[in-house]
């Protein structure tokens, strides 16, 4: 029997109620597979919890937090209590970049029984491996002067290392899957971080053979994602061009609230993440309709991650049979609660 010890942070808003939907989807899964045990350790750790104690999570969070082989994020943010700021780098981002998240994966697959808004979406099936430690998102830079003579720097950073090791992280992936990696670049534009991105890129494509590559810059390589999706297998980024083309990757699927994604932390010192696009959506909290696929498809991507592919596969076409069966929340066209989804899921599950 293997057993995985998950901390669970279900966060703010609907994160509490996808977050339980998808834990029963997990448990579901060990009493199916009946090799695999779950233990689940709750954290209350979200905007409530700063309201009374003025941070995020207790000062030894992240040792806590070390000793668990994943953590299962729901979303964090209540913007009417407690700054964006103070809660996302209290606590998200603290986890990512204290435990050494490097790289960020987030799939966007044309999913049986959802409409995509293109007109004419084919069969797309692509994931995008964001750089997630460096790039244009670093704390290097500066403001001096104030009013008319007013100056800010931004500098962005992309080592050898950093770059290197996400170009390998989509090489490895490709060769899981269809054998094509397409690069996001704008040396056209950007003087210095750019060629050097393509060096590496082109020295990094030497050593996979096997793998078939393009080079699009940005620009155009977004026109793509709305115009010919099904070109791509996996597209390594940078931090912020990979940020960008992920919420476009959600949005062609169909809706945010299905878009799951990882944090991963590639030198096994620390625990991964997984969590999925969406944040805490205030709007429809204790309404009972957030969308749980995003989070049971995040559930999936740890599977994988654990290893456990077989019945991570089994787990993505339950979802798929689901919304193609109509049982779906009302963001995607449905009129399904949280929990009618995911007992559905878990249902299809059980009848394998
Ligand atoms: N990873 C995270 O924890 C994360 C990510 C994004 C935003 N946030 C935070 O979440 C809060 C709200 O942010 P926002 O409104 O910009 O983004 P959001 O993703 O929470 O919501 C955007 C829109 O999408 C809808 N939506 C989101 N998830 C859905 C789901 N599962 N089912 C159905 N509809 C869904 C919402 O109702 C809303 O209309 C803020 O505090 C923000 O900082 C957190």
């Amino acid at each position: 029997m293997k057993k995985f010890e998950i901390a669970v942070i279900p966060g703010d808003g609907i994160g509490q109620e996808v977050v339980p939907a998808a834990l029963d989807v997990l448990r579901t899964i060990a009493e199916v597979h009946g090799g695999l045990k779950f233990e689940f350790a709750e954290f209350p750790w979200n905007c409530d919890y700063y309201l009374k104690n003025g941070k995020m999570m207790p000062d030894d969070g992240l040792q806590i937090l070390q000793g668990f082989e994943a953590i299962f994020l729901g979303a964090v943010g209540n913007p009417a209590v407690v700054p964006d700021h103070v809660s996302l780098w209290g606590l998200l981002i603290k986890i990512r970049r204290e435990f050494e998240q490097v790289i960020n994966i987030r799939p966007a697959k044309l999913m049986r029984g959802l409409q995509s808004p293109l007109a004419n979406p084919k069969d797309f099936d692509m994931i995008v491996v964001r750089e997630n430690s460096e790039g244009e998102y670093s704390e290097i830079g500066g403001r001096i002067h104030r009013g008319e003579d007013e100056l800010a720097i931004q500098n962005a950073i992309f080592s050898r290392k950093g770059t290197e090791r996400a170009m390998r992280y989509a090489f490895e992936l490709a060769r899981k899957r269809r054998g094509h990696v397409t690069s996001a670049t704008k040396s056209n534009g950007i003087f210095h971080s750019m060629p050097f991105w393509d060096e590496v890129f082109k020295q990094v494509k030497g050593d996979y053979p096997d793998v078939e590559t393009a080079s699009y810059h940005i620009d155009a390589l977004a026109a793509f994602f709305v115009t010919r999706p099904h070109i791509f297998d996996v597209i390594v980024a940078s931090n912020l061009f990979g940020d960008i083309l992920t919420d476009l990757g959600g949005a062609v699927m169909g809706s945010i609230g299905i878009a799951p994604a990882a944090n991963i932390n590639l030198n096994g010192k620390y625990p991964s993440m997984f969590e999925p696009v969406h944040g805490s959506a205030p709007d429809i909290f204790g309404k009972g309709i957030a969308n749980p696929l995003g989070q049971i498809w995040t559930a999936q991507m740890m599977l994988s991650h654990f290893g456990e592919d077989e019945i991570a596969q089994k787990l993505l076409d339950a979802i798929e049979e689901v919304t193609a069966d109509g049982v779906k929340t009302p963001d995607i066209g449905g009129s399904a609660s949280t929990r009618e989804v995911s007992d559905a899921i878990c249902s299809r599950l059980k009848a394998l």
